[in-house]
C-alpha cells in the first residue's frame, strides 16, 4: 500500500462505525485504501459476505471515488457462527415469519442511510453458484464469506479466477495461530494457498486482513 493510502471522509467512517458488522475501524481503513487503489483498475469491486453492509458501505464509497461499482454476495442466511446458539449471533437479524436469519433488510437501510445504494449492487444468493453464473473481470476480490474451508476455498475457487492481473485479493479473518479466532482458520488456510500458487504477492496486513495483488495466472 502506498504512503498516500486514501482515507474515507468523516461521514463514511461514521457510516460504517455505527453500521452492524464485525470489521474493527483498523481493517476498514485498510479495506477502503485498497478499495480505492483496485477501483483505478477500473473494473468492479467484489465482496463475498455482506451481512449487515458494514465494509460493503467503505466499497460503495470507493466505488464512487473510482467511478466503478461494488458487487456484494451473500445468501443472507448468516454464516455457522451467526446461527442461534452460536457466539456470533444476533437475535435481531432473524426474520420471525421465516425464523431464519435475514440480514438483507438492515443491509439495505445500511447503504440507504449512508446514501451509497446507487454505487452496490446486491447478489443474493451462494458464492459458488453466483461465481458460476459472473462472466467479468474484477479488480477486486474481498473474501469475508464462510469460514469453513469448503466454503472459504469455494469462494476462492469461484471468484479469483475473475481477478484481474494486478488486481487485489483480499481475505479477512487469517489467523496463523489456531487460539486466536474461534471461527476457525479456513482464511488463514487460503490466503497460504494464494501465495502458494505463485499468483499473488503480499502488499499489506492489518491485523487478520490480508492484502494480496496478482502478479500472474493462477489459482
Ligand atoms: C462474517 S459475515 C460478513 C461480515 C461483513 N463483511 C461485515 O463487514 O460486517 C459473513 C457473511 O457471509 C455470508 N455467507 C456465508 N457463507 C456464504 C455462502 N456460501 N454464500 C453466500 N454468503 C455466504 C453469511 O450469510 C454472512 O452474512
Amino acid at each position: 500500500m502506498s504512503a498516500t493510502a486514501a482515507t474515507p471522509k468523516p461521514e463514511v467512517r461514521a457510516a460504517f462505525e455505527s453500521a452492524k458488522g464485525f470489521m474493527p475501524i483498523g481493517e476498514g481503513l485498510a479495506l477502503y485504501a485498497a478499495a480505492v487503489e483496485a477501483g483505478a483498475l477500473g473494473l468492479p469491486l467484489l465482496e463475498v459476505g455482506t451481512y449487515c453492509g458494514r465494509s460493503t458501505i467503505l466499497l460503495a464509497d470507493a466505488a464512487r471515488q473510482t467511478g466503478t461499482t461494488a458487487l456484494t454476495v451473500d445468501h443472507h442466511r448468516g454464516s455457522e457462527e451467526q446461527q442461534p446458539g452460536w457466539e456470533y449471533h444476533d437475535p435481531e437479524t432473524v426474520d420471525p415469519e421465516v425464523g431464519r436469519m435475514d440480514t438483507l433488510p438492515t443491509f439495505r437501510r445500511t447503504l440507504h442511510k449512508a446514501g451509497l445504494e446507487e454505487h452496490v449492487i446486491a447478489l443474493v444468493g451462494k458464492s459458488p453458484q453466483v461465481a458460476r453464473v459472473w462472466g467479468g473481470s474484477l479488480g477486486f476480490v474481498f473474501i469475508d464469506g464462510g469460514h469453513t474451508d469448503e466454503h472459504a476455498n469455494a469462494d476462492y475457487e469461484g471468484w479469483v479466477p475473475h481477478l484481474a492481473e494486478g488486481g487485489l485479493l483480499l481475505i479477512h479473518d487469517v489467523f496463523p495461530d489456531p487460539v486466536d479466532e474461534f471461527t476457525g482458520q479456513a482464511p488463514y488456510r487460503v490466503y497460504l494457498r494464494a501465495l502458494a500458487s505463485g499468483a499473488f504477492a503480499e502488499v499489506s496486513a492489518t491485523d487478520s486482513l490480508r492484502v494480496l495483488r496478482r502478479t500472474g495466472p493462477g489459482l
